[in-house]
């Protein structure tokens, strides 16, 4: 079949594009680099197809330009559209909300726009537990109303509400993914990657945002591709489909992984936690995912947030030259 994948050269987009072409699918990936590396998709720029088109989806005029005539001449219809472009810079997008409106919103709804020259095409999201802002308990598919509590878990809710009209015109279905703190190799943000970052530029100290009491869910990479996978392929003809995907336990507190990061990194290096109750502000600092529903359609994680943390952190401080 033939792919597209947004976000192509990101921490997830990447590893998306290698097992759709490890499953024998086409791929044309599409990244404007903001945040994305071509060091991210070596394997997959040496796949014969694979194409990488690097565009910038929040301009329409230019992506109509550079994309649609890609498309055009790959000689068959789209299957899906995984739409996996986004801005993943929190502190980026606190600093200036334009930023989340443009590359996670403007880049959905745009994507959508040049998906009418599209027949039968389904899209899959990557949407986040972000849209549900704070709730007591534990967050189930059906939890509301909702209410985010940071610009880019608006941008995300909103960009699930305009997939949600598009299916009612020109899309066949659309499979959105809830996905919680995502870890492993390649990772272009979040904790782990934060903190391996400041251990570089200062192995004495290291700073960790609030009181290291917030506790989430991790999932590692690996098993998040395992899991969308799953969904899309037995979506059958549900118009839309919503899943959270996380892993089966409580999540794992900041604190812990900060002592693992700093026990792999070598350094030795203190912990200095900046306070408070939350790391910044829109951090939800504890939520807890019901998986349920995912679990009642036939899939289940394998690893817990904590194995999912160490794995990560021993594929990080390798790239990020620690061992
Ligand atoms: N990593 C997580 O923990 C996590 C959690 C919840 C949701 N998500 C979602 O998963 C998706 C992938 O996230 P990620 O962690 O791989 O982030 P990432 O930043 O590594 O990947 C996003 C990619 O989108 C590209 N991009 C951004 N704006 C663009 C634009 N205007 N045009 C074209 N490309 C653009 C960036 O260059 C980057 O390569 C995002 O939609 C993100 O919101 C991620």
């Amino acid at each position: 079949m033939l792919m597209v994948v947004t976000g192509v050269a990101g921490f997830i987009g990447s590893h998306l594009a290698d097992r759709l072409l490890a499953e024998g699918h086409r791929v044309i990936g599409i990244d404007n680099l903001s945040r994305g590396t071509r060091q991210n998709i070596t394997a997959a720029l040496t796949h014969s197809a694979f194409c990488f088109l690097e565009a910038d989806l929040s301009d329409l005029a230019a992506a109509e330009k550079d994309v649609l005539p890609v498309i055009a001449a790959a000689g068959r219809a789209v299957d899906t559209v995984w739409h996996m472009a986004a801005n993943s810079d929190i502190a980026g997008g606190i600093a200036d909300p334009a930023i989340d409106l443009r590359d996670t919103f403007a880049t959905t709804f745009n994507t959508l726009w040049l998906m009418r020259q599209m027949t039968g095409v389904r899209v899959a999201l990557a949407s986040t537990s972000a849209v549900y802002g704070v709730h007591p308990g534990k967050l189930t598919e059906t939890v509301g109303p909702l209410l985010p509590i940071s610009n880019y878990g608006a941008m995300k809710l909103a960009s699930e509400a305009v997939i949600s009209a598009a299916v009612e015109s020109h899309l066949q279905q659309a499979c959105i993914f809830r996905l919680p703190n995502v870890v492993g190799s390649r990772g272009t943000h979040g904790v782990i990657y934060d903190l391996l970052v400041k251990l570089a530029r200062s192995p004495e100290e290291v700073e960790v945002l609030g009181d290291g009491r917030q506790r989430k869910p991790y999932l590692h990479v690996s098993e998040l591709i395992d899991a969308m996978m799953f969904i899309w392929r037995n979506q059958g003809q549900e118009k839309r489909v919503i899943f959270n995907i996380g892993p089966d336990d409580e999540g794992i507190e900041v604190a812990e992984i900060a002592q693992e990061v700093v026990t792999a990194s070598g350094t030795g290096a203190r912990i200095r936690f900046t306070g408070g109750d939350r790391g910044w502000i829109g951090d939800v600092p504890r939520f807890r995912y019901s998986i349920e529903k995912l679990a009642h359609a036939g899939w289940r994680p394998r690893s817990s947030s904590a194995a999912a943390v160490r794995k990560a952190i021993r594929e990080l401080a390798v790239e990020r030259g620690f061992r």
